[in-house]
């Protein structure tokens, strides 16, 4: 991930030094910081007709529970930006989209109106479908193939993609394996799903996932699920385990199957001239308080995602619970597997020139 950083902060260095002279960030929201926030460079001590330094402020929008790993992260960001910039930068987090949803949050982090923002990988690909490939099923069995894909040659290319957008990535975070719920039945063999509707995410790849085993993919703001599976508008969905229990999805789900076929991660994202408009120590604070957060939840969540699994079961000793075998597994991928060569046409379709490379290299990562 640091390595992510360096290639970041190398390739905006020169628009970054001929701001930074300004000493302002363009299209930065600022208000006045408090005397005991002032440093150095602020106006202690001066006479009262000098204007206060004003902070940077930094709205961070995402969709999901503050206890996720998600969620966490948000939080402990906010705390480390605000330690590290000697309180420059006032961070305001607005989880459970409290300000935007899945879709308008990449326009709001075009436009300025937010300056943070994590959504899902997949949500990414309606901007550039190559982010797809993050969606493809069962292409991680292990979360550390997941951090090599994020912290290798497939990160940076797609992270590298959002620039063309006004977007700069900052880093990836891991939320975790996600798997699956119905109300309808017990998922254990391919046929099971026939028939059966599953809220995902906005990505073709993962309509794709589910047709493959003749269900009916129903494309669906996170915010919409919980009351979606209780009006039996769709009989199930694909989640995370901490995306499950804090949206109490398994409240209104009768089975569920430990699957592991996907994973769920997030691209944390910035608007691009805001963030190389910052003034230059105050950039690298942030830098240094996203990569320490970026490490925690790396190394945090997976667990909190397995303890959210027993608190399931214990609020809801009803819910069906069955975890795949090998050979169970297996059967989902071989009706599954037909998703790697549709992509591989669309993203020819698309006119993406990195497309077979991406897949490639994902089905390296998985030992293939
Ligand atoms: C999230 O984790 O940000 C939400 C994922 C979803 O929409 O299912």
């Amino acid at each position: 991930m640091k390595k992510i950083f360096k290639f970041f902060f190398l390739s905006n260095i020169s628009l970054s030094l001929i701001v930074g002279v300004f000493g302002c960030a363009r299209g930065a929201q600022t208000e006045p910081a408090p005397s005991e926030n002032q440093g150095t460079e602020t106006t202690e001590g001066t006479d009262a007709t000098t204007a206060p330094a004003e902070k940077i402020k930094i709205k961070f929008s995402h969709v999901v529970a503050e206890t996720t790993p998600k969620g966490q992260a948000a939080k402990m960001f906010e705390e480390l930006a605000e330690k590290y910039t000697n309180g420059k930068v006032d961070v305001e987090i607005f989880p459970n989209t409290q300000l935007y949803n899945d879709d308008d949050v990449l326009i709001a982090i075009q436009e300025n109106n937010v300056q943070i923002a994590a959504p899902a990988t997949s949500k990414i690909s309606k901007l550039f479908p190559e982010w797809q490939v993050f969606d493809l099923p069962f292409a991680f069995s292990d979360p550390s193939q997941v951090q090599s894909a994020m912290e290798g040659k497939v990160g940076q290319q797609l992270l590298g993609l959002l620039e063309q957008k006004n977007i700069l990535g900052l880093g990836m975070w891991d939320n975790g394996f996600k798997q699956m719920s119905s109300k309808e039945s017990q998922l254990i063999k391919p046929e099971d799903f026939k028939g059966q509707s599953f809220r995902v995410m906005s990505s073709k790849l993962l309509e794709a996932q589910f047709k493959a085993v003749d269900a009916n993919p129903t494309p669906m703001p996170f915010s919409e699920v919980y009351s979606a599976l209780e009006q039996g508008v769709i009989n199930g969905q694909e989640n995370t385990l901490s995306n499950i229990y804090s949206k109490k999805f398994h409240e209104v789900q009768k089975y569920m199957t430990l699957s592991d076929h996907g994973y769920l991660g997030y691209a944390v994202i910035t608007n691009k001239e805001f963030w190389n408009g910052l003034p230059d120590d105050v950039r690298q604070a942030l830098e240094k308080a996203m990569n320490e957060t970026t490490q925690w939840v790396r190394d945090n969540a997976e667990r909190l995602n397995a303890e959210e699994l027993e608190k399931i079961k214990a609020e809801n000793p009803k819910l069906e619970i069955h975890e795949l075998t090998v050979e169970e597994k297996k059967a989902w991928m071989d009706k599954m597997d037909v998703t790697y060569d549709l992509l591989r046409e669309d993203l020819k379709t698309s006119g993406s020139t990195i497309g077979d490379q991406l897949i490639d290299a994902i089905i390296e990562l998985r030992g293939e």
